[in-house]
């Protein structure tokens, strides 16, 4: 068992899927000298303290920026996001989306999963078709076209 697992058992139910979920997601610059080994001491620090917060999602490291998409209660993403958003590993933090639904997880296993950039539209895309629900589907979609738009295009390129 994963800690995840410990995260879902504690809110409830894990079968009781639907319940009011906050999304946050934003990009941001990485900071000078941030590297590998910086973003793995992010993960770890993610890994440590999301379970207990009931946070899950996923960070996208490449081309000199951060995608992060973060979903749990709205107070426990929230304050997550304020020691973020005050991080100096990074900075020009922009929110891309924010909003409380009731609806599954996205990503479900992930306590924070770090996806390499040139992977990101094959992990929406999995994760799409993996999607049970139907908003789930077009949430995922939506990122999707903002992808291949160019939104999001600092993300695709090397
Ligand atoms: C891009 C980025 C993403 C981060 N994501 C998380 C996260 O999901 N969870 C987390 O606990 N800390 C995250 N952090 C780190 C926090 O800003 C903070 O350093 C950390 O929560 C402190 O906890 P610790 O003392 O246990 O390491 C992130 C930092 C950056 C720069």
């Amino acid at each position: 068992m994963n800690a995840t697992h410990h995260a879902l058992n504690d809110e409830g139910d894990a079968s009781h899927a639907y319940r009011l979920l906050y999304n946050l997601v934003y990009c941001s610059r990485v900071a000078a000298g941030v590297d590998d080994a910086a973003v793995a001491r992010i993960i770890e620090s993610a890994r440590r303290n999301n379970p207990e917060q009931g946070i899950t999602g996923l960070l996208v490291f490449g081309s000199g920026i951060f995608f992060q998409w973060l979903e749990g209660p709205r107070d426990n993403v929230t304050q997550l996001m304020a020691l973020i958003a005050a991080d100096p590993r990074h900075g020009n933090v922009v929110t891309i989306s924010a909003s409380e639904e009731l609806r599954e997880r996205l990503f479900p296993d992930w306590d924070m999963e770090l996806v390499d950039s040139a992977d990101i539209r094959a992990v929406l895309l999995d994760a799409k078709q993996n999607a049970s629900e139907t908003r789930h589907r077009l949430a995922l979609e939506q990122l999707l076209q903002e992808l291949d738009a160019g939104q999001l295009s600092d993300l695709g390129t090397a």
